[in-house]
């Protein structure tokens, strides 16, 4: 089967006002099949919205491509104006559902004008008129049993949270894109509402509405039955890459490690959950790092002969890993 996504060493960076370069994402290698579900998991600052425009082909200053290639059904997605990703990539190849439903959506437009308003922006190809977006809309809504006909005339406020959420999804997914990203959908619902969000994800997979997806989230106990791979990221680069069974119930790479345990413990504790915290503080992107990111928290750091070499993803069994310590 064909890769659907194609990410060849993507390399991106920030340039400051001072002239530095912030290597946010360093050295990104996957592919996706149709059908294919990735969660992607790192703390806060390792470079996962900074991969999420890349993979866009959305490059608005300050960030720039430092290097390789995406590619979306062997087209490419680099080196294009932000008018031409606008016109041609987002909604139709590329569909990003974004973090706060709430804000994603125009306050004062009903939520079927809101509809309109993003398939005139993003279909330079596939215009539909006023009546084919209509149509589409209810027939999207009607099939995930939403209440079609209050929902599209309703303004986002008169919405609940959920169903926000839900139209926000269904939106995005109209043009039926090749690859959907989701960057914490679901960080803001109730666990009920949860559920049903993540219902309506793999019934538009299911029916083949969109072909990929792409679920960021810090709750790595949800990924675990979202996704069926994950990638997890430390400083910029993938450390870890695997089946979701894989990398949740044998983590192989110490960071996977640290973060999986102190996700087990926040689990277990339930009240007061706190995204992940591992001791120490990542490198800064902004220096030239050279050996192993992870070193200076890795707990194998003392007896580890490999630290002050760059570290590459390898196989380990049946996944990458970036470490040349473990086994
Ligand atoms: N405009 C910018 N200029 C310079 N550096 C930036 C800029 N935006 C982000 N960065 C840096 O790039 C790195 C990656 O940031 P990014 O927002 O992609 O992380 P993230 O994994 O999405 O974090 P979070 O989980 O908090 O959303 C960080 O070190 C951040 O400080
Ligand atoms: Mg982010």
């Amino acid at each position: 089967m064909a890769d659907i996504l194609e990410v060849k060493d993507l390399s991106l960076h920030y340039l400051t006002r001072f002239g530095q370069k912030v290597h946010a994402v360093t050295n990104v290698s996957f592919t996706m099949k149709q059908g294919e579900i990735l969660g992607i998991a790192g703390e806060s600052g390792c470079g996962k919205s900074t991969l999420v425009n890349g993979l866009m082909g959305l490059f608005i200053p300050p960030l720039y491509p430092t290097g390789g290639d995406v590619l979306v059904s062997g087209e490419s997605l680099m080196n294009r104006t932000p008018e031409d990703v606008r016109l041609n990539v987002l909604s139709q190849k590329v569909s990003m559902i974004p973090q706060g439903a709430f804000n994603a959506l125009n306050p004062t437009r009903k939520i079927k004008d809101i509809a309109l308003d993003v398939i005139a922006a993003h279909s330079a190809s596939k215009k539909l008129n006023e009546k084919e977006v209509y149509a589409r809309l209810r027939e999207r809504f009607d099939l995930f049993g939403m209440e079609t006909e209050r929902i599209l005339n309703s303004y986002p406020i008169q919405l609940t949270a959920g169903e926000r959420q839900r139209s926000v999804i269904g939106i995005s997914t109209l043009l039926n894109p090749k690859v959907v990203i989701a960057d914490e959908p679901t960080s803001a619902l109730d666990v009920t509402t949860q559920k049903v969000v993540i219902k309506m994800i793999f019934d538009l997979l299911e029916r083949n509405i969109f072909s990929t997806m792409i679920f960021i989230t810090h709750e790595l106990p949800l990924l675990r039955h979202v996704a069926h791979n994950i990638a997890i990221m430390y400083a910029g680069e993938f450390v870890e890459c695997g089946t979701s069974t894989q990398v949740v119930h044998d983590p192989r790479h110490p960071y996977t490690k640290a973060l999986m345990g102190a996700m087990l413990s926040a689990d277990a504790g339930q009240k007061d959950r706190k995204p992940t915290t591992i001791e120490g503080a990542p490198p800064s992107l902004a220096k030239t790092i050279t050996g192993c990111r992870f070193a200076e928290r890795c707990p194998n750091a003392r007896v580890c002969e490999f630290k002050h070499k760059n570290q590459s993803m390898r196989m380990v069994g049946e996944r990458l890993v970036r470490c040349d310590y473990v086994e």
